[in-house]
């Protein structure tokens, strides 16, 4: 039998309770990783781990705002499988929508601190314990096609993950030289919570993406779902993509490529 492509690895997931996060959780599963799903909705994460299964997968509350819970989801993952080979750091919001002229500065503080700092933190304890204990580790993080591009989403969000970015590259060339690989996967237009968390059905109605798509030189017949992001995810995080890193792996259907933005007016604020 063929050996799977994270047989036996441990891997830490962020956001993991819901949308990319848990179809990440289930796919490595799958695919035979150990994972610890680090999320702040705790009845929502112990119900990923007990449909996953407990002897393979488990819940960690974990805030990424907070250093320390980053730090000690970590540890928690160390001490209960004894080593540490993958983490995946995909929690993230949308953060406030208003543009640039009724920006709340402190919901723009929040987003950044969740969205960029947040996967800082996890990059650091997690490379840290990696590069200490001489693992050739796989690091990603979702960041999206707003890390590249303005005017796809809000100012917060789009900074934060223009930020995330940047800290993927830069930490990409200082853990490679412990064997260490460091990427980001980067969506478009996804149906999960946080998508329709915008409270703008313009956005992601599904009416309306549907007709979105089909002005946006979407490949045909694609149709994003959270599993097409796992499936990147879980090539990053496999020994498969062993020669790549500092890479954006921009799961868009083509969209960016193609459009320099939605083809219907869509203001922000609205
Ligand atoms: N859905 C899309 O269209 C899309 C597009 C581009 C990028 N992304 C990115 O994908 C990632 C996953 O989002 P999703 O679409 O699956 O949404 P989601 O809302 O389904 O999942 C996000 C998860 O992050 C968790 N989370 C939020 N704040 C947290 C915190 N402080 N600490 C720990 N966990 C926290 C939430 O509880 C939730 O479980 C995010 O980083 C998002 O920015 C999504």
């Amino acid at each position: 039998m063929s050996k799977l492509r994270l047989e036996g690895k441990v891997a830490i997931i962020t956001g993991a309770a819901s949308g990319i996060g848990e179809a990440a959780a289930k796919l490595f599963v799958e695919n035979g990783a150990f994972v610890v799903i680090a999320d702040v909705q705790d009845e929502l994460g112990n119900k990923v781990a007990a449909s996953i299964g407990l002897e393979k997968a488990c819940y960690k509350h974990c805030d990424v705002k907070d250093e320390k819970q980053v730090e000690e989801t970590v540890a928690f993952a160390l001490e209960k499988y004894g080593t540490l080979d993958i983490v995946y750091s995909n929690a993230g919001i949308m953060g406030p929508l208003p543009g640039i002229l009724d920006l709340d500065l402190a919901a723009f503080k929040n987003t950044i601190s969740i969205n960029a700092l947040g996967g800082a933190a996890l990059i650091k304890h997690a490379g840290r314990v990696m590069s200490e204990r001489k693992i050739r580790g796989s690091i990603v993080c979702t960041a999206s096609v707003s890390a590249t591009r303005g005017g796809i989403s809000p100012v917060a969000y789009t900074a934060s993950k223009h930020a995330l970015l940047g800290v993927v590259r830069s930490a990409s060339r200082e853990l490679g030289s412990y064997g260490i690989r460091v990427n980001c996967v980067s969506p478009f237009g996804v149906p999960t919570p946080m998508a329709f968390s915008t409270g703008r059905q313009v956005k992601f109605d599904p009416m309306v993406t549907e007709r979105n798509r089909a002005g946006t030189g979407y490949v045909k017949g694609t149709h994003l779902q959270a599993k097409n992001i796992a499936e990147a995810a879980l090539f990053l995080a496999s020994d498969e993509s062993g020669c790549i890193s500092g890479h954006d792996l921009v799961v868009d259907g083509g969209y960016t490529v193609s459009c320099d933005t939605f083809p219907i007016d869509v203001k922000l604020s609205e």
